[in-house]
């Protein structure tokens, strides 16, 4: 699978009448079994960016094309939101089967496929628990293994651990992490927590400005699996550092031309 983002813009036609626009020529490809991180303010049209994708939303220009996909039958994107939809009447194992059930796949399929992703997440123990006997890192698991069930092409998140403590978001970073060398899932990844997209990601990609728009791509490499240890290395601050002044916005140097 390739995900080629094609020139996208997008403007709101506020009910006041004014226009805002959110995004602003953003071309991106994401490739088979890459992980690419989206960081930047707040505003600056991430989540925009993924709804376009998931085709949520429709661009006001440019295209998502998705192209040498790897089995036509795959769906092309499934979302993990920050505040995430579990159903509060469905348990854990009948939560990740959802999707199953809705494409009729056989329950011998399902039921397969909730053991592989139940023990994949580290959830194994708790498929008949209800969301709300489920901490918050847990109800993250399940919905990661939701999202993934019916095995898309390219799995989209949206500031999934924002809501989590900061240390249950650490240990979800690094079970996400594993997650993506154990499967080679494609993801698209958004976060305002620059560490964060260091950590997880094969490129991040920094977005700001007014409309929004990508202001760099800075590729990240690090060794995999990504450990713990990683966060205090040289190479990693200096990720940060990099990082951190894209975001910000470079100072204005007399006589440069832009
Ligand atoms: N449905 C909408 N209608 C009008 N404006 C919107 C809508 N969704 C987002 N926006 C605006 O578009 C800009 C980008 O929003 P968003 O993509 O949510 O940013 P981010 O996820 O980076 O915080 C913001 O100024 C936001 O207020
Ligand atoms: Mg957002």
């Amino acid at each position: 699978m390739r995900a080629l983002i094609k020139n996208i813009s997008k403007q709101f036609n506020n009910r006041d009448g004014t226009i805002l626009k959110a995004l602003e020529g953003v071309n991106l490809t994401i490739s088979e079994g890459e992980f690419v991180a989206v960081v930047g303010r707040s505003g600056c049209g991430k989540s925009t960016l993924l709804n376009i994708v998931a085709g949520l939303l429709s661009a006001s220009e440019g295209d998502v094309i998705f192209d040498e996909l790897s089995d036509g039958n795959r769906p092309l994107t499934s979302v993990v939101f920050q505040d995430l939809a579990l159903f509060p009447w469905r348990n854990v194992k009948k939560n990740i089967t959802y999707g199953l059930e809705e494409q009729g796949a056989a329950r011998e399929t399902r039921n397969a496929r909730a053991r592989e992703l139940i023990a994949l997440v580290g959830l194994s123990g708790f498929e008949n628990h209800y969301p709300h006997q489920l901490s918050g890192g847990m109800k993250q698991r399940a919905a990661i293994a939701r999202a993934m069930a019916v095995n898309p092409e390219l799995l989209l998140m949206d500031e999934p651990f924002s809501a989590l403590d900061a240390q249950i978001r650490m240990d979800m970073q690094l079970e996400l992490s594993r997650i993506y060398d154990t499967t080679g899932q494609s993801f698209l990844y958004i976060t305002h927590y620059i560490p964060e997209a260091v950590f997880l990601a094969d490129r991040v990609v920094v977005m700001g400005g007014k409309p929004g728009r990508i202001l760099n791509i800075v590729p990240i490499h690090l060794p995999r699996p990504r450990e713990e240890k990683v966060k205090v290395s040289p190479d990693f601050v200096n990720y940060l550092d990099l990082i951190w002044s894209e975001v910000r916005g470079k100072p204005q140097r007399l006589g440069a031309d832009r």
